[in-house]
């Protein structure tokens, strides 16, 4: 089985590149050609995962699966959500998201929050999707800095520590990622 996973991130496609291995091959966007923006204009984060996929399908004619990650934050009604990468405005980095975030919750007392990632596989002509999610709360200032994007203020539940000071491997075992991850694998696996 030959599946394309439509990302640019190198690690995430190393990742599930050696969990799969001698049983699916999983090509990158690179190995088939496409060097062209895929557009992400979808208002929920299935929507944009599964506009990925179906680009890749349409184009390139490769089954594929897509993923999208948002912060949902309680207090924001669940923004920024699909908006998460620019929170702050188009030209902005997480340091900008991050301190809007902090800025717009300064006076609220309800600060829970939760990572969500949803996996779209467009699959011998049928939609899957996979959703994998993490409680915690946005914490009053950044702590730690390991990670990317939000880490430093997120502060998964039952830890005391955020996603930036616990590190690239505990985070990599416990996240909204991982957990969509691993029900794409177990499903790819049972094919
Ligand atoms: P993407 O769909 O994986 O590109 O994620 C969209 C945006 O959500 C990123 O640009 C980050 O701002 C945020 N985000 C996604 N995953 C994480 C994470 O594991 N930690 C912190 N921020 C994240």
């Amino acid at each position: 089985m030959k599946i394309v996973f439509a990302t640019n991130n190198r690690h995430k496609l190393d990742e599930i590149q050696k969990i799969t291995e001698g049983k699916i091959e999983i090509l990158s966007l690179s190995d088939i050609d496409c060097y062209e923006e895929i557009p992400e204009t979808g208002i929920t984060l299935e929507e944009n995962a599964m506009m990925k996929a179906q680009f890749i399908k349409d184009k390139f004619g490769f089954d594929c699966f897509a993923d999208d990650t948002g912060l949902e934050v309680d207090a924001l009604d669940g923004a920024p959500g699909v908006y998460s990468s620019r929170y702050a405005g188009e030209a902005c980095n997480p340091q900008d998201n991050m301190e809007k975030m902090l800025r717009v919750l300064e006076s609220k007392k309800n600060r829970k929050a939760r990572f969500r990632t949803v996996i779209a596989l467009l699959l011998n002509g049928r939609q899957y999707f996979f959703e994998g999610e993490i409680n915690g709360e946005i914490i009053e200032e950044k702590r730690g800095t390991a990670g990317f994007g939000y880490d430093p203020i997120f502060l998964p539940e039952g830890f005391d520590k955020t996603f930036a000071e616990l590190g690239d491997e505990v985070k990599n075992s416990i996240s909204h990622r991982a957990i969509a991850t691993s029900k794409l694998i177990d499903f790819l696996l049972s094919i």
